[in-house]
Protein backbone atom coordinates (compact mmCIF):
# COMPACT_ATOMS: atom_id res chain seq x y z
CA UNK A 1 0.00 0.00 0.00
CA UNK A 2 1.84 3.23 -1.14
CA UNK A 3 1.81 5.52 2.12
CA UNK A 4 0.01 8.25 2.69
CA UNK A 5 0.33 10.90 5.25
CA UNK A 6 -2.50 13.79 6.49
CA UNK A 7 -1.02 15.88 8.71
CA UNK A 8 -3.04 18.03 11.54
CA UNK A 9 -1.14 20.39 13.67
CA UNK A 10 -2.59 23.42 16.23
CA UNK A 11 -3.02 24.57 19.75
CA UNK A 12 -5.07 22.89 22.55
CA UNK A 13 -8.45 22.83 21.98
CA UNK A 14 -8.55 23.62 18.34
CA UNK A 15 -10.22 20.46 18.03
CA UNK A 16 -8.01 18.38 15.94
CA UNK A 17 -7.80 15.38 18.01
CA UNK A 18 -11.84 15.02 17.54
CA UNK A 19 -11.01 16.03 13.63
CA UNK A 20 -7.78 13.78 13.30
CA UNK A 21 -10.29 10.91 14.37
CA UNK A 22 -13.43 11.56 12.54
CA UNK A 23 -11.36 11.82 9.12
CA UNK A 24 -9.40 8.61 10.31
CA UNK A 25 -13.26 6.94 10.00
CA UNK A 26 -14.18 8.38 7.02
CA UNK A 27 -11.16 7.93 4.80
CA UNK A 28 -10.89 4.42 6.70
CA UNK A 29 -6.96 5.56 7.72
CA UNK A 30 -4.92 4.94 10.61
CA UNK A 31 -5.04 7.61 13.56
CA UNK A 32 -2.27 9.05 15.62
CA UNK A 33 -2.72 11.16 18.53
CA UNK A 34 0.91 12.35 18.94
CA UNK A 35 -0.19 14.81 22.16
CA UNK A 36 -0.78 10.76 24.20
CA UNK A 37 3.01 10.33 23.14
CA UNK A 38 4.16 13.26 25.31
CA UNK A 39 1.82 12.92 27.51
CA UNK A 40 2.90 9.39 28.31
CA UNK A 41 6.39 9.86 28.83
CA UNK A 42 5.24 13.08 31.33
CA UNK A 43 3.40 10.49 33.19
CA UNK A 44 6.28 7.94 33.28
CA UNK A 45 8.81 11.21 34.33
CA UNK A 46 6.32 11.75 37.30
CA UNK A 47 6.23 8.65 38.51
CA UNK A 48 9.76 7.70 38.40
CA UNK A 49 9.88 11.31 40.63
CA UNK A 50 12.88 12.64 38.40
CA UNK A 51 14.03 15.94 37.50
CA UNK A 52 12.36 16.89 34.50
CA UNK A 53 14.81 19.46 33.43
CA UNK A 54 17.49 16.61 33.04
CA UNK A 55 17.02 15.28 29.35
CA UNK A 56 19.16 11.97 29.92
CA UNK A 57 17.36 11.03 32.86
CA UNK A 58 14.06 11.38 30.54
CA UNK A 59 15.63 9.16 28.03
CA UNK A 60 16.73 7.21 30.77
CA UNK A 61 12.90 6.86 32.25
CA UNK A 62 11.93 6.03 28.35
CA UNK A 63 14.63 3.14 28.30
CA UNK A 64 13.29 1.72 31.46
CA UNK A 65 9.38 1.64 30.88
CA UNK A 66 7.57 -0.03 28.57
CA UNK A 67 5.32 2.28 26.71
CA UNK A 68 2.73 1.01 24.24
CA UNK A 69 0.23 3.24 21.89
CA UNK A 70 -2.46 1.26 19.94
CA UNK A 71 -5.50 2.34 18.34
CA UNK A 72 -8.44 0.54 20.32
CA UNK A 73 -12.36 1.30 19.10
CA UNK A 74 -11.03 4.02 17.16
CA UNK A 75 -9.04 5.39 19.88
CA UNK A 76 -5.72 6.23 20.87
CA UNK A 77 -4.77 3.60 23.81
CA UNK A 78 -1.81 4.19 26.19
CA UNK A 79 -0.57 1.88 28.40
CA UNK A 80 2.76 2.69 30.86
CA UNK A 81 4.33 -0.74 32.02
CA UNK A 82 1.28 -2.43 31.47
CA UNK A 83 -0.90 -0.12 33.09
CA UNK A 84 -3.46 1.49 30.81
CA UNK A 85 -3.21 5.40 31.50
CA UNK A 86 -5.26 6.76 28.66
CA UNK A 87 -6.72 8.75 31.14
CA UNK A 88 -4.83 9.08 33.47
CA UNK A 89 -2.48 11.25 30.96
CA UNK A 90 -5.13 13.69 30.28
CA UNK A 91 -5.08 15.16 33.70
CA UNK A 92 -4.37 18.71 34.64
CA UNK A 93 -1.00 17.99 36.66
CA UNK A 94 0.71 15.98 34.10
CA UNK A 95 -0.47 18.65 31.72
CA UNK A 96 1.01 21.36 33.66
CA UNK A 97 4.30 19.57 33.53
CA UNK A 98 4.66 18.43 29.94
CA UNK A 99 6.71 21.35 28.57
CA UNK A 100 9.69 19.85 30.27
CA UNK A 101 9.60 16.64 28.31
CA UNK A 102 8.30 18.65 24.80
CA UNK A 103 11.28 20.91 25.03
CA UNK A 104 13.95 18.58 25.10
CA UNK A 105 15.37 17.80 21.35
CA UNK A 106 16.69 14.79 22.15
CA UNK A 107 13.27 13.32 23.41
CA UNK A 108 11.50 15.11 20.26
CA UNK A 109 13.95 13.10 18.02
CA UNK A 110 12.81 9.56 19.42
CA UNK A 111 9.23 10.36 19.73
CA UNK A 112 9.19 11.21 16.20
CA UNK A 113 11.47 8.36 14.95
CA UNK A 114 8.21 6.35 17.09
CA UNK A 115 5.52 8.16 15.16
CA UNK A 116 7.34 7.71 11.64
CA UNK A 117 7.17 3.90 12.66
CA UNK A 118 3.93 3.71 13.86
CA UNK A 119 2.36 5.61 10.70
CA UNK A 120 4.81 3.01 8.19
CA UNK A 121 2.68 0.52 9.74
CA UNK A 122 -0.67 1.93 9.14
CA UNK A 123 -0.37 2.84 5.33
CA UNK A 124 -2.84 5.86 5.14
CA UNK A 125 -2.39 7.60 8.53
CA UNK A 126 -4.12 10.63 9.82
CA UNK A 127 -1.54 12.06 12.21
CA UNK A 128 -1.95 14.96 14.91
CA UNK A 129 0.15 17.30 16.96
CA UNK A 130 2.23 20.40 16.96
CA UNK A 131 5.17 19.31 14.52
CA UNK A 132 3.68 16.42 12.07
CA UNK A 133 3.65 19.00 9.21
CA UNK A 134 6.85 20.79 10.20
CA UNK A 135 8.92 18.24 11.11
CA UNK A 136 7.98 14.44 11.72
CA UNK A 137 5.88 14.32 8.03
CA UNK A 138 7.88 17.17 6.34
CA UNK A 139 6.50 15.47 3.12
CA UNK A 140 3.71 14.61 4.17
CA UNK A 141 1.08 14.96 0.81
CA UNK A 142 -1.83 16.73 2.86
CA UNK A 143 -1.06 19.14 5.75
CA UNK A 144 -3.42 21.19 7.88
CA UNK A 145 -3.00 23.58 10.69
CA UNK A 146 -6.45 23.37 12.62
CA UNK A 147 -6.71 26.67 14.76
CA UNK A 148 -9.74 28.39 17.02
CA UNK A 149 -9.95 31.49 19.22
CA UNK A 150 -8.93 31.66 22.71
CA UNK A 151 -12.32 31.56 23.86
CA UNK A 152 -13.59 28.93 21.86
CA UNK A 153 -10.55 26.85 22.34
CA UNK A 154 -11.06 27.19 26.17
CA UNK A 155 -14.89 26.32 25.90
CA UNK A 156 -13.94 22.78 24.02
CA UNK A 157 -10.85 21.99 26.07
CA UNK A 158 -13.78 22.65 29.25
CA UNK A 159 -16.37 19.87 27.62
CA UNK A 160 -13.34 17.53 27.00
CA UNK A 161 -12.78 17.21 30.69
CA UNK A 162 -16.51 17.43 32.15
CA UNK A 163 -17.21 14.69 29.72
CA UNK A 164 -14.27 13.16 30.97
CA UNK A 165 -15.59 13.55 34.65
CA UNK A 166 -13.12 16.46 35.66
CA UNK A 167 -13.86 19.57 37.28
CA UNK A 168 -12.45 22.90 36.18
CA UNK A 169 -12.63 26.31 36.39
CA UNK A 170 -13.24 28.20 33.56
CA UNK A 171 -10.50 30.92 33.79
CA UNK A 172 -8.02 28.63 35.17
CA UNK A 173 -8.40 26.99 32.18
CA UNK A 174 -7.96 29.57 29.83
CA UNK A 175 -4.87 30.73 31.45
CA UNK A 176 -3.04 27.27 31.33
CA UNK A 177 -4.29 26.77 27.86
CA UNK A 178 -2.53 30.22 27.01
CA UNK A 179 0.72 29.55 29.18
CA UNK A 180 0.41 26.14 27.19
CA UNK A 181 0.26 27.90 23.97
CA UNK A 182 3.47 30.62 24.92
CA UNK A 183 5.30 27.60 25.90
CA UNK A 184 4.63 25.27 22.41
CA UNK A 185 5.19 28.08 20.29
CA UNK A 186 8.51 29.52 21.51
CA UNK A 187 10.42 26.31 22.21
CA UNK A 188 13.78 25.98 20.34
CA UNK A 189 12.79 22.74 18.41
CA UNK A 190 9.21 21.35 17.32
CA UNK A 191 7.83 24.86 17.92
CA UNK A 192 3.96 24.68 17.18
CA UNK A 193 3.62 26.77 13.70
CA UNK A 194 2.14 25.72 9.95
CA UNK A 195 3.98 24.47 7.68
CA UNK A 196 4.85 26.40 4.85
CA UNK A 197 2.40 24.53 2.64
CA UNK A 198 -0.05 23.88 5.34
CA UNK A 199 -4.02 24.50 4.68
CA UNK A 200 -5.16 26.59 8.11
CA UNK A 201 -8.44 26.13 9.06
CA UNK A 202 -10.24 28.76 11.45
CA UNK A 203 -12.50 25.80 13.45
CA UNK A 204 -14.15 29.24 15.61
CA UNK A 205 -17.10 29.38 13.47
CA UNK A 206 -17.10 25.98 11.93
CA UNK A 207 -18.40 22.76 13.48
CA UNK A 208 -16.12 20.04 13.69
CA UNK A 209 -17.97 17.38 11.38
CA UNK A 210 -17.90 21.17 8.54
CA UNK A 211 -14.05 20.93 9.42
CA UNK A 212 -13.81 17.41 8.38
CA UNK A 213 -16.00 17.69 5.35
CA UNK A 214 -13.93 20.84 4.37
CA UNK A 215 -10.29 18.70 5.02
CA UNK A 216 -12.04 15.71 2.85
CA UNK A 217 -12.65 18.70 0.08
CA UNK A 218 -9.09 19.68 -0.16
CA UNK A 219 -7.66 16.51 0.11
CA UNK A 220 -10.14 15.27 -3.03
CA UNK A 221 -8.99 18.64 -4.83
CA UNK A 222 -5.19 17.63 -4.59
O1 LIG B 1 -2.39 17.56 21.83
P1 LIG B 1 -2.19 17.52 23.33
O2 LIG B 1 -2.88 18.61 24.07
O3 LIG B 1 -2.50 16.19 23.91
O4 LIG B 1 -0.62 17.75 23.50
C1 LIG B 1 -0.05 17.88 24.77
C2 LIG B 1 1.28 18.62 24.68
O5 LIG B 1 2.26 17.78 24.08
C3 LIG B 1 1.30 19.89 23.84
O6 LIG B 1 0.91 21.05 24.56
C4 LIG B 1 2.75 19.98 23.41
O7 LIG B 1 3.53 20.63 24.38
C5 LIG B 1 3.18 18.53 23.34
N1 LIG B 1 3.20 18.05 21.96
C6 LIG B 1 4.32 18.34 21.20
N2 LIG B 1 4.41 17.86 19.93
C7 LIG B 1 3.43 17.12 19.41
C8 LIG B 1 2.27 16.83 20.15
C9 LIG B 1 2.18 17.33 21.43
O8 LIG B 1 5.22 19.04 21.67
N3 LIG B 1 3.57 16.63 18.17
Amino acid sequence: MTLSVITIDGPAGSGKSTVAKKLAERLNAGFLDTGAMYRAVTLASLKKEIDLEDENAILAVMDASDITFEIVSKSMAVTVDGVDVSDEIRKPYVTEKIKYIASAPAVRKRLIAMQREFAGAHGTIVTEGRDQGTEAFADAQHKFFLTADARERTRRRMADLEAAGQAVDIDELRLAIEKRDESDMTRQTGALRPADDAIIIDSTSIDLNGVVDLIIKYINAK
